[in-house]
């Protein structure tokens, strides 16, 4: 089947106009990983829509500098701190000066994470725990300081409905088996459970959690996938909407996640992916 060429008999729509100007007006975010990709354009996006954001990171400090920069331009407050989200006492020394200086948290968006490849009987033992260390102790680490502050506050009702806000950066992984990258797959795999059993937990305390599992999106962790064109056409087979995403389409889903407009989405993960999950080898054939 080809591609019908875009917008070609398509009706036109008139959305109706809703402000969503400043929705996270008051609110204070931490985004862990921020300093590129999709936690870069994540933090961004919650500034531009009014929060305060820290923006964590742990290797290049020029690049989280440019983000905090940016982020100041849109007339939000930010801070730049480095913190290795795998570590228990350097993830509490960040909740104790985000505490310190910004007052509280209100939003955490838990998307530092990595890859380490390669093929499963070659993986070694290094490989497996650094990805699941990053990817699911790092997130678990982070979502336990936050539920500490958002029980310890409660619902301020000028701010937001709810407690605290939790956003897990999972992955079209936590669903589709991926060869090759069993040490990844299975640190989505496990985020997926961990993020459901603590939203059942902390419901109750108006505290909402949920994932984003973003497909392939223009970042540097899969650049390969993307950069030469040979690769790209070969990545459109897996996407039925014929793109590659972009980090903003990422980041304003986790606005809209976080915000009060979605008070009542609990638990769930909102896949961000232009139908990867659509099993597209079977859009033709089964
Ligand atoms: C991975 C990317 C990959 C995408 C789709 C993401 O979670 O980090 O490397 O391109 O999934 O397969």
């Amino acid at each position: 089947m080809s591609a019908p060429e875009i917008g070609k008999n398509l009706p036109e729509v008139a959305l109706p106009s809703v402000s969503l100007a400043k929705v996270l007006k008051g609110q204070k975010a931490l985004v862990t990983g921020a300093n590129s990709g999709i936690g870069k354009a994540t933090a961004i996006c919650l500034a531009q829509a009014g929060a305060d954001v820290v923006v964590n990171y742990f290797s290049g400090d020029d690049a989280a500098r440019q983000v905090v920069a940016d982020i100041q331009k849109s007339g939000s407050k930010a801070i730049a701190h480095l913190a290795d989200v795998s570590r228990e006492d350097q993830v509490q020394a960040m909740f104790k000066r985000m505490i310190e200086e910004l007052g509280t948290i209100d939003i955490l968006v838990n998307n530092a994470g990595l890859q380490q490849d390669a093929a499963f009987e070659e993986m070694t033992l290094q490989q497996w725990n650094t990805v699941l260390n990053v990817n699911l102790t790092g997130q678990f680490l982070c979502a336990r300081e936050a539920v500490r502050e958002f029980k310890r506050r409660g619902v301020v009702k000028e701010v937001s409905c709810a407690a605290g806000k939790i956003i897990c950066m999972s992955s079209v992984h936590e669903v589709i088996p991926w060869a090759g990258h069993v040490n990844y797959a299975a640190s989505k795999g496990g985020v997926m459970l961990m993020m459901k059993s603590i939203a059942q937990e902390v419901a109750r305390y108006r505290i909402r959690v949920n994932s984003i599992g973003p497909g392939a999106i223009r970042t540097p962790i899969n650049t390969a996938a993307w950069e030469a064109p040979a690769a790209y056409n070969e990545l459109m087979k897996l996407i039925p909407y014929n793109r590659i995403g972009e980090p903003e389409d990422i980041g304003r889903a986790a606005v809209w996640l976080a915000s009060d407009h979605a008070d009542y989405v609990n638990g769930i993960t909102l896949f961000v992916d232009g139908g990867m999950t659509l099993y597209p080898g079977f859009a033709e054939g089964g």
